[in-house]
C-alpha cells in the first residue's frame, strides 16, 4: 500500500492530452538529440514532487539529473535567489570582481579534500568544467596525452567528448575528436573488462594500465592527465573496489601524470561524503563539479591545488561563468547540505533502499546487481543472472512503467535503473518510490516468464 502523504497522483492516460499537443510541437522544432526515456512535460516542481502540464503529480527520483539535492524550489536557495535579484543578475567574472563568486571559490577551496588552499574556476556547466580541467592539465604538464575510461561520461563539447567513451551515438560522426586521447578499463567488477573475479583479480586493471598502456600505447611520459569518475555515473553507475582509486593514483604519481577526480555527477554529498573520491582517501590534483552545485540554476567548477591553477590571464575565461545568482544558489546549497545534516541522511536513507534492493536481488531473476553509494544506487537488469547478459529491454520498460505510476527515474548505462533523488527524503518517501518500482518489476518479470 502507497503512504498517502507521498502518493504521486496520475490523473490522465499518459501522455495527458496538453503534453501530447506540447510534445508534437516539440517534434517540429526541437532538435532531436535529446533523450527522454519517456513523454513527459514537466511544468512546476517542488521539493520531492513535480507536476506535468495536465496537472499529474510524480515522485522525482532523478532530482533533474542529479541536480536539485534539497529538493526543487528549496524556500532558502528562492529567497537568496531573489536576494540577489535585487542587486544585480549579471557580472561577467571575465573582467570584474564578484563578492559571491569570491566566496563560494573559497568555500569550494575548503571543501576539496587535501591541505593547502586550492584555486576555483567558475563556469556554467558540467561539459565547461571539464574542458577547463583539460586545458589546465595541458597547460601545467606541456604534455599531449590523457587517459581516461571506457564507459566513462566527460560531457559533449569537443574536449569532453574526446574523454567521454560511454555511449557510441554520443561519439559517432564526430570524429576527429581532440587526439591521443587513450581509454582503458574501468574497474566493473560485475562486468570485468578483463574477466576476471574481486579480489583475486589483484586489481589487473590498474596494473594494466601501468604496465601495459603507459609502457607501450600512450608513454607515462607523454600524459599530462588521468580523468577519472570516482564512481560511474552515465556509465551504470559503477562503484569500484576500495584499492582502485588509490592504485591508480599511485601509477599516475610514478608518472607525475596529474589526477583529476570528475565529480559533475558525485559531487556534492550524494554519495555521503561531500565529494565522492573521499570514500577512497585520495587527494587529486583537480576536481570537476557541476549539477548539484548550483541548486538547480547553472553552474559548473573546475577546483585545482594552488600551484597548478597558476595561468596567466586571459588564457581560461568565461561571459557567464560563476553567475551571481547560481553563486547565490550555491552557497546556500552547500550551507544546507552541511547545516541539515543531508550527507548523513544520504548514507541513512541509502542503507535502507539497498537492503530493500537487495531483497528484491534475490527474488527476481532479471536484477543482476544492486549497487551504489548514499543517494547514488544503480539496479543492472539482465536476461538471467547466470547469463548476465545485459537487457536494456527490461530497464527501460521498468522506467516506462515507473513513469506512468507516479515515480520519475532515469536509465544509465546499458541496462541500468538509477536512483538518485533529492537528499532531503525520508524512509517513508523511499519505501514510497520502492513499492512503485518493485510492482514495475513485478510485472516486467511476470511477462517475461510468459
Ligand atoms: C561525470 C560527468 N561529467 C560531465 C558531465 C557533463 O555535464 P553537463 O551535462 O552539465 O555538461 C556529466 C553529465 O552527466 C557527468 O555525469
Amino acid at each position: 500500500m502507497l503512504k498517502n502523504n507521498y502518493k504521486p497522483e496520475i490523473k490522465t492516460k499518459l501522455p495527458g492530452p496538453k503534453s501530447k499537443k506540447l510534445i508534437a510541437i516539440d517534434k517540429k522544432y526541437v532538435s532531436p538529440s535529446y533523450t527522454r526515456d519517456y513523454p513527459a512535460v514537466l511544468e512546476r516542481a517542488q521539493g520531492v514532487f513535480l507536476w506535468d502540464v495536465d496537472g499529474n503529480k510524480y515522485l522525482d527520483f532523478h532530482s533533474g539529473i542529479g541536480v536539485n539535492s534539497l529538493g526543487n524550489r528549496h524556500p532558502a536557495i528562492i529567497a537568496a535567489i531573489k536576494k540577489q535579484m535585487e542587486k544585480s543578475l549579471h557580472i561577467p567574472s571575465a573582467d570584474f570582481y564578484h563578492p559571491l563568486a569570491i566566496q563560494l571559490s573559497e568555500k569550494l577551496s575548503s571543501l576539496a579534500p587535501g591541505n593547502g588552499t586550492k584555486k576555483v574556476f567558475l563556469n556554467n556547466s558540467g561539459t565547461e568544467a571539464v574542458e577547463t580541467a583539460f586545458k589546465l592539465a595541458r597547460y601545467n604538464k606541456r604534455r599531449p596525452r590523457m587517459i581516461s575510461f571506457i564507459d566513462g561520461f566527460h560531457g559533449r563539447t569537443m574536449g569532453a567528448l574526446s574523454l567521454t567513451a560511454s555511449k557510441l551515438n554520443q561519439r559517432k560522426y564526430f570524429a576527429p575528436l581532440v587526439p591521443e586521447v587513450t581509454h582503458v578499463p574501468y574497474a566493473n567488477c560485475y562486468r570485468c573488462p578483463l574477466n576476471l573475479k574481486y579480489p583475486s583479480c589483484e586489481m589487473a586493471c590498474v596494473k594494466y594500465i601501468d604496465d601495459v598502456i603507459l609502457k607501450k600505447v600512450a608513454p607515462g611520459e607523454d600524459v599530462a592527465a588521468i580523468v577519472v569518475e570516482p564512481i560511474q555515473g552515465e556509465g551504470g553507475f559503477v562503484v569500484p573496489p576500495p584499492e582502485f582509486h588509490p592504485l591508480l593514483k599511485k601509477v599516475a604519481e610514478k608518472y607525475d601524470i596529474l589526477y583529476v577526480a570528475d565529480e559533475v555527477q558525485t559531487g556534492m554529498g550524494k554519495t555521503g561524503k561531500f565529494f565522492a573520491i573521499e570514500h577512497w582517501k585520495v587527494v587529486p590534483d583537480i576536481i570537476t563539479t557541476a549539477k548539484a552545485l548550483g541548486g538547480g540554476l547553472p553552474l559548473g567548477a573546475c577546483i585545482a591545488k594552488d600551484k597548478l591553477m597558476s595561468w596567466q590571464p586571459g588564457a581560461h575565461s568565461t561571459t557567464f561563468g560563476g553567475n551571481p545568482l547560481s553563486c547565490a544558489a550555491a552557497l546556500e546549497t552547500i550551507k544546507h547540505l552541511e547545516e541539515d545534516g543531508l550527507m548523513q541522511n544520504a548514507t541513512k536513507i541509502g542503507n535502507f533502499i539497498m537492503k530493500r534492493l537487495e531483497k528484491m536481488k534475490d527474488k527476481y531473476e532479471i536484477i543482476g546487481d544492486v549497487r551504489g553509494k548514499g543517494l547514488m544506487i544503480g539496479i543492472e537488469f539482465v536476461k538471467s543472472k547466470k547469463s548476465k547478459e545485459a537487457a536494456p529491454d527490461y530497464s527501460n520498460k521498468i522506467a516506462y512503467e515507473c513513469f506512468t505510476n507516479g515515480l520519475m527515474l532515469l536509465t544509465c548505462g546499458v541496462s541500468v535503473v538509477r536512483f538518485i533523488p533529492p537528499l532531503i527524503i525520508n524512509e517513508e518517501i523511499a519505501d514510497t518510490a520502492l513499492d512503485i518500482f518493485e510492482k514495475s518489476v513485478q510485472k516486467i518479470s511476470s511477462q517475461k516468464k510468459r
